[in-house]
């Protein structure tokens, strides 16, 4: 049932804080040690992989990226993220010191399946990480991590996005600590942020009225831009994802610094831009941005951390994410654009929680 509220979406936007310390827990131990144990990827096995791939489709693509941000900043292990449609057509170069990495909640997405298969065929180690216990992926794989995020009914995915991202960041942390690139005590400072989540992403939803109220100013536009450096930038790509798909307002999301080498040509009065500015070290380039489209009448939308200075007088509209690391913030800026795309949906009276044109699983190629 969808518990009182008027969609499957909602609810599960709301369920967020919850799922994210379950999915925690189920792989950290009280002394905040993670606990990998059973999907062998010892310190043996991981010293000898030279190569990671991520591939999924869509919002698990784009938990993906984030993936490869992690995992590469902690251990330094060279990682790409592929579209598993491709991923399947391309070759990619794989074999037994390469690990790859699945990613679907359903555990049924038929590309991402294939994958899989052709990389077990390649010779590489297969983890996969899936909502659903017995899909499909989760039997093929040679080890499984499950997202505890319960049935996402909702087409449009949010709990299963953040719990994809808590699985890779403890996959990063774990591995990093393996290899020697993290130390134990750095390590569970990590974990113990991450269990701070909960009550931030609590706040973050807070907000709800007042993107509530916003949207019904967006709905007549005709097209939106989703900008951010870093994490910040991929945090984008699913923001822009979940509006288009639900709210059916045409939208693009792209690294600040690359839009004046052509989109901005797009920029006109009234245009929203929605702009993550999350990052402490890249704040400054990300004011600068900001000011590039304001300049040519765009409506600026900012996500930024309590206490960023200088936001506001550059913005229409700032909404202020709980304090906290940057490599986390993305955890609390997803949950107001998560928020923009359900209420831009709802104030255009639109199926939520069945989008036209979309499955929940997309089982054909
Ligand atoms: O079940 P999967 O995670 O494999 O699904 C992948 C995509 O089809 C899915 O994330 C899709 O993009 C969602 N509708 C996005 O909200």
């Amino acid at each position: 049932s969808k518990g009182g509220y008027d969609f499957f979406m909602l609810k599960e936007i709301y369920e967020q804080p919850e799922v994210i310390t379950k999915t925690l827990k189920s792989r950290v131990d009280e002394n905040y040690n993670i606990k990998f144990e059973d999907i062998g990827l010892t310190k043996e096995l991981l010293e000898n992989i030279n190569k990671i791939y991520i591939v999924a489709c869509g919002t698990a693509y784009n938990a993906g990226l984030i993936g490869k941000y992690i995992l590469e900043k902690l251990t330094r292990i060279r990682v790409e993220v592929d579209i598993a449609s491709e991923f399947r057509y391309r070759n990619p170069i794989i074999d037994d010191k390469t690990l790859v990495i699945v990613l679907s909640q359903s555990g049924e997405t038929l590309d991402t399946f294939e994958a899989l298969k052709e990389s077990k065929k390649s010779g590489a180690k297969v983890l996969a990480i899936t909502n659903v216990v017995g899909s499909s992926i989760s039997r093929e794989a040679d080890s499984v991590v499950y997202t505890w995020a319960g049935p996402e009914i909702a087409v449009a995915s949010t709990k299963a996005y953040t719990t994809q991202l808590v699985i890779l960041y403890l996959i990063a942390i774990d591995y990093a600590q393996k290899v020697g690139k993290l130390s134990s005590e750095n390590a569970k400072e990590f974990v113990k942020e991450l269990f701070g989540l909960e009550e931030k992403v609590a706040k973050t939803l807070l907000y709800e009225k007042e993107l509530e109220e916003i949207s019904k100013h967006i709905i007549k536009q005709h097209s939106m831009f989703y900008l951010g450096r870093g994490l910040d930038y991929l945090t984008a790509l699913e923001g822009s994802l979940k509006s288009k798909e639900i709210s059916y307002i045409h939208s693009e999301a792209f690294p600040s610094g690359e839009l004046k080498h052509g989109t901005i040509a797009l920029i006109d009065d009234g245009v929203p831009v929605v702009i993550n500015v999350t990052q402490d070290s890249l704040l400054d380039k990300s004011v600068s941005n900001i000011k590039e489209v304001k300049a040519r009448g765009a409506y600026v939308i900012a996500i930024a951390k309590e206490g960023a200075e200088n936001i506001e007088e550059v913005c229409d509209k700032v909404f202020y994410i709980p304090k906290v690391n940057d490599d986390l913030a993305c955890f609390l800026s997803i949950i107001i654009h998560q928020l923009f795309a359900y209420h831009l949906a709802v104030a255009k009276g639109n199926d939520v929680d069945k989008p036209r044109n979309l499955a929940k699983s997309v089982t054909v190629e």
